[in-house]
């Protein structure tokens, strides 16, 4: 294989409760790159459109995944990524991560499968580390994976995949402000009253659950986050009051995706996650802010191969 073009999918961290440890990636929200395998050794990044990522390999998330691919394998070819890159750098819905999975899969693909799921997720999180300070799997193994990606254990990391319940849609609004996860990491407490870690735990295994025996009003009781939530909302306009309106349109839930500044919902059914959409819209509307709303099944496939130009 010496040309393939891939999807990288937005992906949804945290899931409210699940702070660093749980994701999910979306169908058709993503980065579209291409790889060329090229007799110049290294790696050579192209940005399509008006990107202001640097293109230097060592200072651009897709480089360093694959560099560090590259490194390991001591190949006699270099590769040219070029990325299409369509989710924008701090929406909260997993942009570096997007380009640090894609950069994985698609390297893996030009070096024959060499590396296993649990290997590229370890070198789709060098790009996070770059990207934000922390090495954080929440959305690049998600993106990796597909369906719901539960690290369960950072050192080791031991990634466990969980099937999507068969009606669970996902709506996003995206405010046009950028909210930086290293600058949205800053803020947190470091330490945790024992009381609050235990009601965030119920939580995690309640949602867990609920993910594994489609239990919608399980999974819509677990969708509690007592502990980031609070803080990160102060970078969010309008959030409590997008909330409600989420939760009266008859959404199982709500939180910040990711870092922020995104707010996600989840639904049982395509149509209250288009109810759900309305009442994003009805309340940002009120705001000078420009927004993006995404409708989408919770997708149980993370990256993939679009074209296979050998064919
Ligand atoms: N778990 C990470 C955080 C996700 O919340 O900082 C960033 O997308």
């Amino acid at each position: 294989m010496d040309r393939i073009t891939i999807f990288a999918p937005a992906t949804v961290a945290n899931v409210s409760c699940a702070f660093d440890v749980l994701g999910f990636p979306l169908e058709e929200t993503g980065d579209r790159m291409n790889f060329v395998k090229t007799n110049q050794k290294g790696i050579q990044i192209k940005m399509l459109g008006n990107s202001n990522l640097p293109t230097e390999p060592e200072k651009n998330v897709a480089g360093v995944v694959a560099l560090a691919m590259l490194e390991q394998t001591k190949v006699d070819f270099g590769v040219e990524i070029e990325i299409d890159k369509r989710i924008k750098p701090g929406s909260g819905i997993g942009s570096s991560a997007a380009s640090a999975a894609g950069a994985a899969f698609g390297m893996n693909l030009l070096l024959e499968n060499r590396f296993n799921t649990t290997e590229l997720i370890k070198f789709a999180m060098l790009g996070e580390k770059l990207a934000s300070g922390t090495a954080h799997a929440d959305n690049v193994a998600p993106a990796i994976t597909g369906g719901f990606a539960l690290v369960r254990s950072y050192e080791p990391l031991d990634v466990v995949k969980i099937n999507v319940p068969n009606e669970l849609y996902v709506t996003i609004l995206h405010p046009q402000i950028e909210v930086k996860t290293s600058d949205s990491r800053k803020i947190l407490k470091k330490d945790l009253e024992l009381k609050t870690a235990i009601k965030q735990w119920g939580n995690i295994a309640g949602l867990i659950s609920a993910l594994h025996t489609s239990d919608y009003e399980l999974l819509s009781r677990s969708l509690e986050d007592v502990i980031i939530e609070p803080i990160r909302s102060v970078f969010i306009p309008l959030f409590y009051e997008v909330k409600k309106a989420l939760a009266e349109a008859g959404t199982l839930g709500s939180g910040i995706s990711g870092s922020g500044p995104s707010i996600f919902a989840l639904s049982k059914g395509k149509e209250t996650a288009e109810k759900a959409a309305k009442a994003m819209q009805m309340v940002y509307s009120q705001t000078q802010i420009d927004f993006d709303i995404h409708i989408s099944k919770v997708a149980s496939q993370g990256c993939r191969i679009i074209r296979n130009n050998n064919e």
